[in-house]
């Protein structure tokens, strides 16, 4: 599989695995743009990356419908209306490395915080598809299957999820099959995948084939079993895998992206640079950065006004700094007075998902 030169990743971009291929840029490229170039933005991959050609494909709309239909891209093209949504993609594994320097997480990505990124999202809405279908109103979820190839215990399937019917009807949930006006490149999901705005990475399912709609979330492993987040007394050993929670929506988070980690700073003030992310349900307001460990904070300002629930904030910083300085914090806050955790220890679980506490990034200041 010759992932990378066949979706032509920059030069710069760091990558985890080559199979399945993951990895993310730099932290410092995140931060350059609002909208992450499609050469830079994350990728996350649990299986093969297939290579769909256009005229072989169809999509598949069954369950709780009329009457089981599929489409070509033509068709879905040309009979619905398209529409275009920001809304950045953030893996539910992303900072799972801090969790991991608290506690071990085995056979688990060291996800840095660049597993997330920003972009247009060009496709049809999935509501105008389950309407074409005729989809029963009491169908509770809209599970997706996938034409990748993923293997875990033994066994060779597609990557699937799902989600509740309420956010499958809201008009964000997308079909797309354009990111930031191209085509979908094969790496993101060429020829559709779904958009989840405000969902872990995870719901977002690439090479998307059939749609289902039924009673109860999907049966697939990545549903069943990853992507659920467990209390920190868990482990791999006590886990009763039915009373995990099943990530939906996702955590407020803030990031600081300069200075990285061990960056050498002069004495005097810093610029500190980051990103934030709200839960999809509620508007961030406010950063606040640290320099003495959380007993006082400064205000960062937002480097646009767009705010809206689907997209990340790009946000710029001030902070005294002096040769005891050992860490810069960063925390957000929302329009309902949510924060994040401070104690990392608090949210630890063992399979290293939706870390959201105070970002502490160690700096040595001369
Ligand atoms: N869809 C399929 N078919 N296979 C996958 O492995 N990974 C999921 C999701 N959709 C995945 C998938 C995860 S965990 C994430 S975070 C996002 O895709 C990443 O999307 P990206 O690679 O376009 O950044």
């Amino acid at each position: 599989m010759t992932v990378v030169s066949e979706n032509q990743k920059h030069p710069d971009f760091i990558v985890y695995s080559e199979t399945p291929f993951n990895g993310n840029a730099p932290l410092a490229f995140l931060v350059q743009e609002f909208i992450t170039a499609n050469d830079v933005f994350f990728s996350r991959n649990h299986g093969t990356i297939p290579q769909v050609n256009k005229d072989d494909f169809r999509l598949t709309v069954n369950g709780m419908v009329k009457q089981q239909k599929s489409w070509t891209l033509d068709e879905l093209i040309g009979q619905f209306p398209k529409v275009e949504v920001m809304a950045t993609l953030q893996c539910a594994g992303n900072r799972r490395h801090e969790l991991m320097e608290t506690k071990p997480i085995p056979n688990e990505l060291p996800w840095g915080a660049g597993a997330i990124s920003n972009a247009t999202w060009g496709g049809v809405r999935l509501r105008d598809v389950l309407i074409a279908a005729g989809f029963d109103r009491k169908a509770r979820h809209i599970a997706f299957s996938s034409l990748d190839s993923v293997q875990r215990q033994g066994k060779t399937f597609g990557f699937g999820g799902s989600i509740p019917m309420e956010k499958a009807m809201l008009p964000e949930t997308l079909l797309a099959y354009e990111m930031n006006g191209e085509a979908l490149p094969a790496l993101h999901g060429y020829p559709l995948r779904v958009i989840v705005p405000g969902y872990i990475g995870a719901r977002s399912v690439k090479w998307v084939t059939t749609i289902s709609a039924q009673m109860e979330p999907s049966q697939n492993y990545f549903q069943q079993r990853a992507y659920k987040i467990f209390p920190p007394e868990v482990g791999p050993d006590s886990v009763k895998w039915e009373d995990g929670i099943m990530l939906g929506e996702n955590s407020l988070n803030a990031v600081i992206c300069y200075p990285t980690e061990d960056e050498i700073l002069a004495t005097g003030t810093a610029n500190v640079l980051g990103y934030t992310l709200g839960d999809g349900h509620h508007l961030v307001e406010r950063i606040e950065v640290s320099s003495d460990e959380g007993k006082t904070w400064s205000r960062a300002k937002f480097l646009s006004d767009t705010n809206d629930l689907w997209a990340w904030r790009l946000w710029e910083a001030e902070v005294e700094v002096q040769p005891g300085t050992t860490h810069i914090l960063a925390r957000a806050t929302d329009t309902a007075g949510n924060t994040q955790p401070e104690d990392m220890q608090e949210i630890w679980n063992f399979k290293g998902y939706a870390n959201n506490a105070w970002h502490r990034v160690k700096v040595q200041v001369t």
